[in-house]
């Protein structure tokens, strides 16, 4: 497993495990399945309703022997609706209690929507008070991305943003390097959009050094210096996904695969107006 250092000097595994859309009766199997597999970093978050779950497969995994605590790389996170200072700081401490553990690795701000200012000096606080190792934001635009690390005394240490082959961000990425904000990709894959799996490019690319489309797909990620998050309910396909550490892309492929950016979500535009008011009904 390759690290990543972040601007607080905090090291992390640069691929990691997510457990979005994971039903919380299968997360704990999940979460240990996928440390057994060698994952040592997994993010979940509040809105994925699975935290409590997600615990528990650290829990059954450190009891058994297979990691300690301090092996393991923990992240969640904070809804719109809980970004007031006084709300956030109970929901970090909810997180923890919820999850069974002291301390959080990473804790992000969700959504570039509500108190974000507000909760980020609950982060910083409990960063402080040793409660969180690293604290980042999610879905920023770059300019929001700007601002914010421009007027806190504390710069987030991650930004977590789409990223995958049919959205590749070059230019936001150049802008978190700018900032020392490190940008962590989720939904590596699209979760399969635009028949991702199958698409000839990256079969291309893959057979020439014995991978599939998802490991290279992961490669490309870690050889650009994203953090990357996948996900995946099944064994073979988490052993699958990691992987990727005993091969590497040529420049040619690289640059392969850099045309195949539609520049474009392959989901929804956080910045849209009915989007926005979609995320509204999570101000509660
Ligand atoms: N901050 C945010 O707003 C945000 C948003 C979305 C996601 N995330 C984080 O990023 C993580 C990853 O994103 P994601 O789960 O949305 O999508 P993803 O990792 O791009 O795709 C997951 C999908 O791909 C399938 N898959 C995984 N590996 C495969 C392989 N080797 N071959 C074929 N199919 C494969 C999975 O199916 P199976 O499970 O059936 O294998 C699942 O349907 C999330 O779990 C979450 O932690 C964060």
């Amino acid at each position: 497993m390759q690290n990543i250092t972040l601007n607080n000097g905090v090291v992390m595994p640069q691929l990691g495990f997510g457990v979005y859309q994971i039903p919380a009766e299968e997360t704990a199997e999940a979460v240990y399945q996928a440390i057994k597999a060698g994952y040592r970093s997994i993010d979940t978050a509040l809105l994925y309703r699975n935290e409590k779950e997600t615990g528990e497969g650290i829990k059954r995994a450190i009891d058994e022997g297979l990691v300690t605590r301090e092996e393991l790389f923990v992240t969640s996170k904070l809804f719109i609706g809980q970004t007031p200072e006084d709300i956030a700081a109970a929901t970090i401490q909810q997180s923890l209690d919820v999850m069974g553990l002291d301390y959080l690795d990473l804790y992000l701000i969700h959504q570039p929507y509500g108190d974000s200012y507000g909760a980020w000096r609950a982060l910083t606080s409990a960063q402080k008070s040793g409660k969180l190792r690293a604290i980042g934001v999610s879905n920023f635009s770059s300019a929001k991305m700007i601002e914010f690390a421009s007027l806190n005394d504390v710069k987030p240490q991650i930004n977590q943003i789409e990223v995958n082959p049919w959205y590749q961000r070059e230019e936001d990425q150049e802008w978190h390097e700018k900032y020392g904000v490190q940008v962590e990709a989720w939904a590596p894959f699209a979760e399969g959009r635009h028949d991702l799996f199958t698409n000839p490019v990256l079969a291309e690319v893959g057979q020439q050094y014995g991978k599939t489309v998802g490991q290279v797909v992961l490669r490309w990620l870690i050889q650009r210096g994203i953090v990357v998050l996948a996900k995946s309910v099944r064994p073979e396909r988490m052993a699958e996904n990691i992987d990727i550490f005993d091969f590497e892309l040529s420049e040619k492929d690289m640059e392969t695969i850099k045309g195949l950016d539609m520049d474009e979500s392959a989901f929804f535009d956080h910045a849209a107006p009915a989007q926005v008011e979609w995320f509204m009904g999570y101000t509660k």
